[in-house]
Formats: C-alpha cells, sequence, structure tokens
C-alpha cells in the first residue's frame, strides 16, 4: 500500500461515513519533522465537531503502526509520519520490482495530440527553436511513460505570402546553379532578397509577387511544385536537426494541410452566429471574455492564424478524437491560443486545449532575429556543444592510462552524447514559463546542475556496479533472504536517499500535470545531490554482508531511475564517460 492509502484508510477508521475529500501526504519540509506529514486532519476537524489537534489525534490512533516509527501530532494540527524501517524496505522493493521505474499508468486508454517545434519552412532553425522542440519532445515523452497514445504533430509553417515572394525571388534573383543546387540556406537568402525588392517604392516586385501567391493558391501547377520542393528541403533539413536531437514526430501535418477547410470553418462560424461583418473582414467578438476581437477572415478575403488553428481541432478532433491537445510555442501566442480556445468552447468542443507557453529567448537582451544579425543557428550551437565535449572526452580518455584507445566514431558519439545533453538540460531544467537570454558557456554548461553532471552520476554508479560484479538489474545482486527484497536502508543519510526515490513516480505526475519538464530535472539533480552524499558517508563495496548488497541494490535503483527519468527529457544515459 502508498503511505497516501495508509493514511487515508486511517482517516477512513476515524471518521466513517465522512466525505473526506483528497488526502494528501507530502513529503515533510524539514526532515527533523519527520519524513512526510499531512494536513487534512485540521480540514476535517470543523466539519466532524472536534478541535483540529484532537481530530488529527483520532487519525493518528486509527493509523497502522508497523508503518510507522513515530507519528506526531504538531502545531494546529498537522500529522508528522516518520516511516518504519520494514515499511520503507517493503516499498523499495516493490519500487525496484515494479516495470517503468513505477510510473503510474494513467494514461492508458486515452490520446492525445502534441503541437511542438512547429518551425516556419525555407528557414534554418536557430537557438529560438531549441526551446519549443525540446520542452515538447520532453512533454510528449513524459505523457507516452504515463501510458498515454500520443500524436506528436509538427505544426509546420508552410503556408503563406511568404511564398509568394519565395517564388519571386527564385525565379529572379538566383543563379541557375543556386536553383539546381537549392538548400535552405539558399531559400533564406532568396527570401531577405526578395522580401528587401518587395519594400521598393514603386511596387511592382511587391505586385509580382502577390500574383505568384495567388497563382499558387489558385493551384497553379508549376508554382505548387516549386512550393512543394521548398518544403521537401526545409523538412529534410528539420529532420536533420531532429535526428540529432533524437526528436520524432508521427505527422507534419503543417498549415497548408488545413487550408482547403477554412471555408468550411467560418461558415460554421457563421451558422453558429459568433462571427460578423467588421469594416469588411469577418471577425469573432471576444470582449465579453476580454480577449478582444478575433480576426477569421480577411477584409481581402485571405484566411488567417486563428481560421488555420481552428480547422486544425476540426481535423485532430475528427482524426484521432484526442481527450486532450497540447501547443508548445512561445508566451507572444498567448492571446491567439486564448482566443482561439474561447472560440472553440462557442463551438461545443469538449476536448481540453492546453497551451503551453515558454518564455522567449534572447541574446545579449536582444531578440533574436536576422535584422538583428543576432541569429545564432541551431546547427552552429549543436557544433559547439560536440566540439566542447569532446575536449573533455579526449582529455579523460588520456588521463586514463590503462585499457585500449577508445575508437574516433565512439568518441564523437560519446561526445555528441554529452553534448546534446548539456543543451537540452540547460533548456529544461528552467521552468517553461521564464525567459531565457543566451549565453553559450550557461547553454553548453557541463558541470553544476548541468546533463552532464547527470549522466556522470549515472556512468559512476554504473561502474560501481560493474566493480561489484553485477549491474543490479540484471540480478548480479542477488535479493537478500530476509523478505524485502534486499533493502536494509540505516542511517538517515541512506534514509534521505531512500525516501527520494519512492518520489521518482510522484515527480514525472507533477512534470505532466504542470507541463513542466523542469519539475523533474528539479527531481533528478536533488536525488543525484543526495545520492552523492549518500555515496561519501556510507561505505559499499567494503561492507560486510548483507549490508554491501543492500546498498549494492539502492544504487541500482538510483541508476535506474537516473536513466529512467533522463530519458524522459531526452537526454541519453552512456555506460562509460
Ligand atoms: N509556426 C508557429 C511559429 O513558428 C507555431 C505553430 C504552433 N502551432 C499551432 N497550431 N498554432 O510560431
Amino acid at each position: 500500500m502508498t503511505l497516501t492509502d495508509i493514511v487515508k484508510s486511517a482517516f477512513e477508521k476515524a471518521f466513517p461515513g465522512e466525505d473526506l475529500g483528497g488526502i494528501r501526504v507530502v513529503p515533510a519540509t524539514d526532515p527533523k519533522f519527520g519524513d512526510y506529514q499531512c494536513n487534512d486532519a485540521l480540514k476535517l476537524a470543523k466539519k466532524v465537531g472536534l478541535k483540529p489537534r484532537d481530530a488529527a489525534q483520532r487519525v493518528a490512533d486509527s493509523l497502522d503502526r508497523a508503518c510507522f516509527e513515530k507519528v506526531e501530532v504538531a502545531g494546529p494540527g498537522f500529522l508528522n509520519l516518520t516511516v518504519s524501517q520494514s515499511w520503507l524496505n517493503s516499498r523499495l522493493a516493490a519500487l525496484d520490482a515494479a516495470p517503468n521505474c513505477g510510473i503510474p499508468q494513467n494514461g492508458r486508454g486515452k490520446k492525445i495530440v502534441i503541437d511542438y517545434s512547429s518551425p516556419n519552412a525555407a528557414k534554418q532553425m536557430h537557438i529560438g527553436h531549441i526551446r519549443s522542440t525540446v520542452i515538447g519532445n520532453a512533454i510528449d515523452r513524459i505523457f507516452r511513460s504515463l501510458g498515454y497514445e500520443v500524436v506528436a504533430d509538427n505544426h509546420l509553417g508552410d503556408w503563406g505570402t511568404q511564398f509568394g515572394i519565395l517564388i519571386k525571388g527564385y525565379r529572379d534573383l538566383l543563379t541557375d546553379d543556386e536553383r539546381a543546387n537549392l538548400t535552405v540556406p539558399v531559400l533564406e537568402k532568396c527570401y531577405v532578397l526578395s522580401a528587401a525588392k518587395a519594400k521598393e517604392e514603386d511596387g511592382v516586385w511587391r505586385e509580382e509577387c502577390k500574383a505568384e501567391l495567388v497563382k499558387l493558391q489558385q493551384g497553379d501547377a508549376e508554382n505548387l511544385a516549386l512550393w512543394k520542393r521548398f518544403i521537401d528541403i526545409s523538412i529534410a533539413e528539420f529532420n536533420r536537426m531532429y535526428a540529432k536531437l533524437g526528436v520524432k514526430f508521427d505527422t507534419y501535418r503543417g498549415e497548408s494541410y488545413y487550408n482547403p477547410l477554412m471555408p468550411g470553418v467560418v461558415d460554421r462560424l457563421l451558422k453558429a452566429g459568433l462571427a460578423e461583418e467588421s469594416e469588411g473582414a469577418l471577425v469573432v467578438k471576444l470582449e465579453k471574455e476580454k480577449l478582444g476581437v478575433a480576426i477569421v477572415r480577411k477584409s481581402d478575403g485571405g484566411y488567417n492564424y486563428t481560421t488555420s488553428d481552428l480547422a486544425c481541432v476540426e481535423s485532430r478532433v475528427k482524426d484521432y478524437d484526442p481527450e486532450r491537445i497540447i501547443y508548445v510555442t512561445d508566451d507572444r501566442q498567448q492571446l491567439h491560443f486564448k482566443q482561439f480556445f474561447s472560440i472553440c468552447g462557442k463551438l461545443g468542443y469538449t476536448v481540453k486545449l492546453v497551451h503551453v507557453p515558454f518564455g522567449l529567448m534572447s541574446y545579449q537582451g536582444k531578440a533574436i532575429s536576422t535584422r538583428e544579425g543576432n541569429l545564432i543557428k541551431l546547427d552552429d550551437l549543436l557544433a559547439e556543444a560536440v566540439r566542447r565535449s569532446k575536449a573533455i572526452v579526449e582529455a579523460r580518455a588520456e588521463g586514463a592510462a590503462e585499457g585500449p584507445k577508445a575508437a574516433e566514431g565512439d568518441v564523437l558519439r560519446l561526445a555528441e552524447q554529452i553534448g546534446f545533453g548539456a543543451v537540452k538540460y540547460a533548456d529544461l531544467s528552467h521552468d517553461p514559463a521564464t525567459a531565457i537570454d543566451f549565453n553559450w558557456d550557461k547553454a553548453l554548461a557541463l558541470e553544476g546542475n548541468s546533463g552532464p553532471y547527470l549522466q556522470y552520476a549515472y556512468a559512476r554508479v554504473k561502474s560501481l556496479l560493474a566493480k561489484a560484479g553485477g549491474d543490479g538489474a540484471s540480478g548480479g545482486v542477488a535479493p537478500m533472504p530476509n523478505g524485502v527484497g534486499g533493502f536494509l536502508v540505516a542511517g538517515p543519510v541512506e534514509k534521505r536517499l531512500a525516501l527520494q526515490l519512492l518520489e521518482f513516480p510522484g515527480a514525472v505526475v507533477r512534470a505532466a500535470e504542470a507541463y513542466k519538464p523542469s519539475v523533474l530535472a528539479d527531481y533528478l539533480f536533488q536525488t543525484a545531490q543526495l545520492y552523492s552524499s549518500f555515496y561519501q558517508n556510507s561505505p559499499i563495496l567494503r561492507s560486510e554482508e548483507p549490508v554491501r548488497s543492500a546498498r549494492l541494490r539502492l544504487c541500482a535503483l538510483f541508476g535506474e531511475i537516473l536513466r529512467s527519468g533522463l530519458g524522459l527529457l531526452g537526454i541519453e544515459t552512456p555506460e562509460h564517460i
């Protein structure tokens, strides 16, 4: 039984038939108060006509004492709980035996869509794109681990006025050679040059761009083929980044996919009496909700971002029937999502819509933009990450006197695992809501609260287990015949680690509920620190049996949890560093 179940049954025994609401048992804020605390007797006291401390005492008297070393009623009516060794050892054994490190399968049978990364086509990805990609992918992995069926959908920006500018530029500004060997950097240059010409006084170029756009929208075969080529080249380039980052999508339905559905959306808005004319445009008024006005058809007849996202919901509901759709974008889009979620509500959609906004990434205090000239390409960031971690891997290899020399390919692979781990963790360890000012050293931190610090902790525990003659997980460490799966937690430092390990499934659940991978990153960092104090405090290989095996099992469990947790953040865990 979990601790919450044990305490809940004590409440049931103490107050039979009473509506208890939720009973929450949380880790104690300070170990001197015990291991856990529960404050729910306070709430209940009034209802049952008892003084809060008396209500808490009644629960204390009903608790199964075999599970606790000490139970105290404290302050105005808190319950402070110190768990018993036997309870702790048996919980560790249960966690150790549970599949997926005990992550509950709350999401079984539920489907969700996660819309993330979603870059705009014909542009190179820059450091600003790392956030949606890495945060979205961690949320994706976390929900999958909870048993949800996830559709990861890359909502590419692959439609809109920029394609008129691009097509015109492609035809008239590129060399034959550039046209034959089209790449994303060439497309980007083509866009910049053509967009600059579209700003010229006489407006001729601008009109010609518009004409190309209209032809494209009307399905002109040549323009469609060009557009398709631009998109294919862009996706191939994005995929090159995703492969490095270990990010996979189930589908790439860009904005263009929803284009044919837009007139239908507008019809439905009109039929439902939600849209009205305003200065030639069609709008949905959301003033009552304090969300202003959302345009759904511009005065020139064109549709916009809101219309496209409405069509997108319609299609996702029809195709997947998800219980939830999660959108991961920067926080400048908050109003857009509030408006369009509100319209979805009015249209009667019951699917839960969630926007996960993240703070914008800036560089040297300025928004990242081509115009500012402060754009660092994602490719360059990743290359630098590998360069820095390779230097460290090589220095370490040199320091290790014995053993065969690692092959160049292995060194590079390890440098990538560490370098990409560093980049991801640097982002994921921040609450998504905070803005980040990009800094090379912080983005590539290899020490302190960093990805490599955790990867190194994992490699170290693995090598300890190997030295002990088994890796724990594969049964190298034999369970003890004392009936508690070999765990024998003793002493405060070991106990802190053990209690923390038990919190892993809860940390995964909390990260999902808050849509914040940072909750899990914090948990893992704290766990690694507790492990490190345990390791320094408690002899392991030099201990006598059964303590030696029991401690090795704790180490193995720590290793498994670290591997699983980092995996949920998309961070690899090499066995040797
Ligand atoms: N392409 C957009 C951007 O670059 C993000 C799209 C997010 N998804 C959505 N369904 N609106 O900001």
